[in-house]
């Protein structure tokens, strides 16, 4: 069988590498255009400045004079901001200026220390005889700078409508994932309703008939017992199953002596908790499935032989009940700690990998806890944490 979860890291970091060469090389794409719109820019700015010069040192001649008008006036994009020899702002273009003469040399002084920055400014010379200068002082047009930025915005534009389309794709994953779970569960529950009453008939036929021995009778009424909860099972999980406040320390026993008598004597269950441990709101069926899941798991972790610990305590606000199951089997890697709930992930010949996929939707979805590996190494052991909001904070679905 290929195993999915075994390429999906790699896959998913061709992706982002794939996004973020894309990313670089549309910055770079756009700054050679950034730079190349700067060269044109000066030229214009250059030429902008002849003009200006021209006009001020030219005898006055119609026809050039007109050409030398267009010229400056053919500058639309770039602030300009002329001073005289002394940096006093004589006049400027593409600028946002106010009409009052006070409020826009001031302004105008302002645009100049910014544009020093940007660029040195392109000297006049207005008379060569007595050398009297004026300065052009200049800054990039807004287009240049709406440009250097528009990668980075049109970068979170698609960033966040992927983080969209993905949140939607996965709640719309959910929700199918969600209607197979509960569809499934309901059906097998209402199959197995049939032939459970008629067993449950027969065995009280059989209790009736002297010839079969009570012993018989006993260890089937046992089987059907079982069977009844398994069904109870399957039918809580295709519905929203009502909660009701247990004591965890009743529950948890008989969850370990059920399990201890059905798996080798030579693995040891032992329970460590208070016997006034916090009583929690669950669904007790649903929750023994969970134990049974991460117990039978150990056991196979340990190939038959070791210790399962498991603690019971509840955090100082008493808000939440701790219950850590700790085993001594071959530990699960680094890498694997979150792809054992996944649905379908399983080292085993005969596992279905479902076992933690069903405690994870227990806990989370029916009792709003939560479960994950505390700590786990190879060949030393692992922990499971399962941590259940107590009846200080859940107040929801509770029956009594
Ligand atoms: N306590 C543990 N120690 C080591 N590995 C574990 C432990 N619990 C789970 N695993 C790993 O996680 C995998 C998934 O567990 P899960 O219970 O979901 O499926 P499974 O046990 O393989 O099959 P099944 O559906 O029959 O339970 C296991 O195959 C195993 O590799
Ligand atoms: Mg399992």
């Amino acid at each position: 069988m290929i195993n999915i979860y075994e390429r999906s890291p790699l896959v998913n970091w061709v992706l982002l590498s794939i996004a973020i060469l894309i990313g670089i090389a549309s910055i770079i794409y756009t700054n050679s255009l950034v730079n190349r719109l700067l060269i044109q820019e000066e030229k214009q700015i250059a030429l902008f400045a002849k003009g200006q010069e021209f006009l001020a040192n030219a005898e006055p001649s119609e026809n050039l004079n007109f050409l030398m008008e267009e010229i400056i006036a053919s500058n639309n994009s770039i602030p300009v901001v002329l001073a005289d020899a002394d940096g006093v702002p004589i006049d400027s273009r593409n600028l946002d200026l106010p009409q009052e003469t006070e409020m826009k040399k001031k302004l105008m002084e302002e645009e100049i220390e910014k544009m020093k920055k940007e660029h040195p400014p392109i000297v006049l010379t207005l008379d060569s005889a007595s050398n009297m200068k004026q300065y052009v002082y200049y800054k990039n047009s807004s287009l240049v700078n709406q440009l250097r930025y528009f990668p980075y915005v049109q970068l979170t534009v698609i960033l966040i409508f992927f983080i969209l389309v993905y949140s939607l794709f996965s709640y719309s994953r959910k929700a199918e994932q969600n209607r197979v779970w509960v569809g499934l569960a309901k059906e097998t529950a209402h199959q197995l309703g049939t032939p459970l009453s008629s067993l449950i008939a027969w065995v009280e036929y059989m209790r009736l008939d002297e010839n079969i021995g009570e012993e018989i009778v006993e260890e089937l009424e046992k089987d059907v017992k079982r069977f009844e909860t398994i069904t109870a099972r399957f039918s809580s999980i295709g519905s929203v199953p009502a909660l009701k406040t247990e004591n965890i320390k009743e529950v948890l026993e008989e969850c370990v002596n059920y399990l201890q008598k059905r798996v080798s004597s030579k693995v040891s269950f032992l329970l460590h908790i208070k016997d006034d441990e916090l009583p929690v709101p669950m669904n007790k069926s649903l929750f023994e499935w969970v134990i049974e899941n991460i117990c039978k798991n150990a056991v196979d972790a340990m190939n038959g032989v070791g210790d399962i610990d498991i603690y019971v305590s509840h955090t100082k606000d008493d808000k939440h009940l701790v219950i850590d199951i700790k085993d001594t089997g071959k530990g699960i890697p680094k890498s694997k700690l979150k792809t054992v709930f996944r649905p379908g992930f399983t080292t085993k010949k005969r596992g279905w990998g479902l076992g933690l996929t069903l405690a994870k939707r227990i806990i989370e979805n029916y009792h709003k806890g939560k479960i994950f590996v505390l700590r786990s190494e190879i060949d030393l052991g692992t922990t499971f944490r399962i941590v259940l909001p107590t009846l200080k904070v859940q107040k929801v679905h509770i029956k009594n």
